[in-house]
């Protein structure tokens, strides 16, 4: 796993280059005022969504991560974070309206709990997942209905001790991937395999495109903290990774 060292971000604005990846690691909890004031740099489809969702505790995890989101997006494009404006590929992935984005810049987001990670990358596509480790997850049932064949053989073959951190480190590897097509779950998870054995290299091993796909992404295994697995996807080299701590 590349260590990533979650430091203090630089002064806005924040400029990124053609091979680096920044991730930003942020809470999702947030004082009262806090939480008014990134409620605030919503639009009103967030809004419409966050009104959506039942659970106060949930909402306010969605109205702060969004608006942190804007934040760190701000920092790129030069415009203020209520500015911003999204659209959505087809299965609903987001990017930032052309006309707000002459340089390019590419971004996904992946919360869990009350941890959010962002990846923001230069003119290519990129994926971020993290998932906090749960107790009452069923592995071998979601190996065997979403893992690919090679996948869970391998895991089965680890010992139980070992499966836990094995399983999310492919499921994470396997939803950053899609997430970096575009295509979310219903991309199917089954049709490629990725790399998960402690000590091997992240990769994508096999996938529709043959090797040429495979090594046209790049998978980065993200220590995103206890209890928690967390990985990128992003297309071509990566010369250098920043982590940012958002405070
Ligand atoms: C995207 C998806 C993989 C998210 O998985 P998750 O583990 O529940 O959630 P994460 O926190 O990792 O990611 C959620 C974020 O990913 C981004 N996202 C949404 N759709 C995406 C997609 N197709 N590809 C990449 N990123 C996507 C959004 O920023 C989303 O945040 P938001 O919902 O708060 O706006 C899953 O919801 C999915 O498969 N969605 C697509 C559904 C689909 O195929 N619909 C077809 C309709 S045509």
């Amino acid at each position: 796993m590349r260590t990533i060292e979650w430091t203090a971000p630089p002064d806005s604005p924040t400029a990124i280059e053609a091979g680096e990846l920044h991730l930003w690691r942020f809470s999702l909890e947030a004082s009262a005022a806090e939480h008014d004031a990134l409620e605030a740099l919503l639009s009103s489809r967030e809004r419409e969504r966050a009104a959506g969702i039942r659970i106060e505790a949930h909402r306010r995890r969605y109205e702060v991560g969004h608006g942190r989101l804007r934040r760190v997006l701000g920092r790129y494009l030069g415009i203020a974070p209520e500015a911003i404006e999204f659209g959505r590929h087809s299965r609903g992935k987001p990017f930032i309206t052309a006309v707000q984005n002459p340089g390019g810049v590419q971004h996904n987001f992946s919360h869990t709990g009350d941890v959010a990670i962002v990846g923001v990358a230069l003119g290519r596509p990129l994926g971020v997942d993290v998932e906090a480790h749960r107790s009452d997850v069923d592995m071998e049932l979601i190996a065997r209905r979403q893992f690919a064949q090679g996948e869970q053989s391998r895991l089965m073959s680890l010992t139980p001790a070992e499966r836990v951190a094995a399983f999310y480190r492919c499921w994470t590897r396997k939803e950053a991937y899609l997430k970096a097509l575009g295509e979310g779950i219903a991309g199917g998870l089954q049709g490629f395999e990725v790399s998960f054995l402690a000590g091997e290299p992240p990769a994508i091993l096999r996938a529709k495109g043959g090797p040429e796909e495979c090594r046209r992404w790049n998978v980065i295994a993200i220590d995103a903290g206890p209890e928690l697995s967390a990985a990128c996807v992003v297309e071509g080299a990566v010369s250098r990774v920043a982590g940012w701590e958002l405070l």
